[in-house]
């Protein structure tokens, strides 16, 4: 192991502490009332659990929901064997500026560098979209993906879990949607030409995990994210209460959901897009998968008309997601990432 280059070092105040208190289990929530289509007042109990934890961090953990335990481990093991190799292999389907995703072993958060690499891909057709939605003619799939050719798996591995994530999202939408007041589907028509995107995150051990992050302190972008993250854990969310970082304890086989921006401006404030960042240590190396739900290039974000009124006026101006998303790729991509939120 080598020194830590200083492009890692985190300016004091946002180093991370080595020795935390005890592992805040952020709220875990069953979502089996909803896949058994359970009875009602379950279904209610599950929407006020939603909007408790949205209200209190930002964040929540599901379990039962209904993702093959094999999807997750195929598309781990995918992202391991394509991690173990070298440098010059991975390079090959290194990312680059005309929006193409793919690998990159540089990520800046606020301009400081994260101690990870990663590999990027967008979901291919068919996307799923629920019964009661009509699919459009064209998907519009801005992002182009490059698949390694080791190991020959992952673009299924990857497409396949991306198909779950997409079903798991939207039903966590509808629950987001039920727990501000309204229909299950006020959210669906945005996500028609959806833009997500899933990220496999690989932190290596780092000789000085008191000086740098995983992943530096930031919001997320879109509407919704989905994080699978191993056994080793580094997750730390902060505590809306008092400004604490709190880690989250891995549990197994859940998936850690937060809302993002888009949720935020949605609705008005009512739900906050929380800080967070990602630990690392010298022993372990640690992956987590992040699926980011993101709406159409098209859409313009803004509050919902139902969710403002005299009282609550609106407090955003409406803004074209897709000139955002391609200004955050960019700008990533020249090291220029400066703001608070990393897509
Ligand atoms: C992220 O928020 O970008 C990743 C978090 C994690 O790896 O736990
Ligand atoms: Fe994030």
């Amino acid at each position: 192991m080598g020194e830590v280059d200083p492009a890692f070092f985190q300016d004091p105040e946002h180093r991370p502490r080595i020795v935390f208190t005890e592992a805040e289990r952020i709220p875990l929530i069953d979502l089996s009332p909803i896949l058994s289509s359970g009875n009602v007042s379950a279904v209610e109990g599950l929407v006020s659990e939603i909007r408790k934890a949205c209200k209190e961090w930002g964040f929540f953990q599901v379990i039962n929901h209904g993702v093959p335990l094999e999807k997750r481990q195929r598309i781990e093991a995918a992202a391991r064997k394509f991690f173990a190799q070298s440098l010059e292999d991975k390079r090959k389907v290194r990312r680059n500026e005309k929006e193409v995703l793919g690998y990159y072993e540089t990520e800046h958060t606020k301009n400081v560098r994260d101690w990870k690499e990663v590999f990027d891909f967008t979901i291919e057709e068919p996307t799923f979209v629920p019964a009661s939605h009509e699919p459009d003619d064209k998907e519009v799939t801005e992002w182009i993906n490059q698949w390694p050719e080791y190991p020959p798996e992952i673009r299924e591995a990857c497409q396949e879990y991306a198909q779950e994530m997409v079903k798991l999202a939207y039903k966590s939408m509808e629950l987001v949607a039920q727990s501000l007041g309204l229909p299950a589907d006020s959210f669906r028509g945005f996500f028609k030409d959806q833009t997500s995107f899933i990220r496999l995150n690989h932190y290596p051990p780092c000789p000085d995990p008191e000086l740098a992050l995983g992943v530096g302190r930031h919001k997320d972008g879109g509407a919704l994210t989905i994080l699978a993250q191993d056994d080793v854990g580094g997750l730390e969310v902060k505590r809306k209460t008092d400004g604490e970082w709190v880690r989250v304890k891995p549990t197994p086989n859940a998936y850690i959901i937060n809302v993002g921006d888009i949720v935020q401006v949605w609705s008005n404030d009512e739900y906050e897009s929380v800080e967070h960042r990602a630990m690392v240590n010298s022993e372990r190396e640690r992956f987590s998968i992040p699926f980011f739900f993101n709406p159409a290039h098209y859409t313009m974000v803004k509050p919902l008309e139902e969710l403002t009124n005299e009282q609550n006026p609106a407090k955003y101006w409406a803004y074209n997601w897709g000139k955002f998303i391609t200004n955050r790729k960019r700008s990533n991509f020249q090291k220029l990432n400066v703001e608070n939120i990393q897509i």
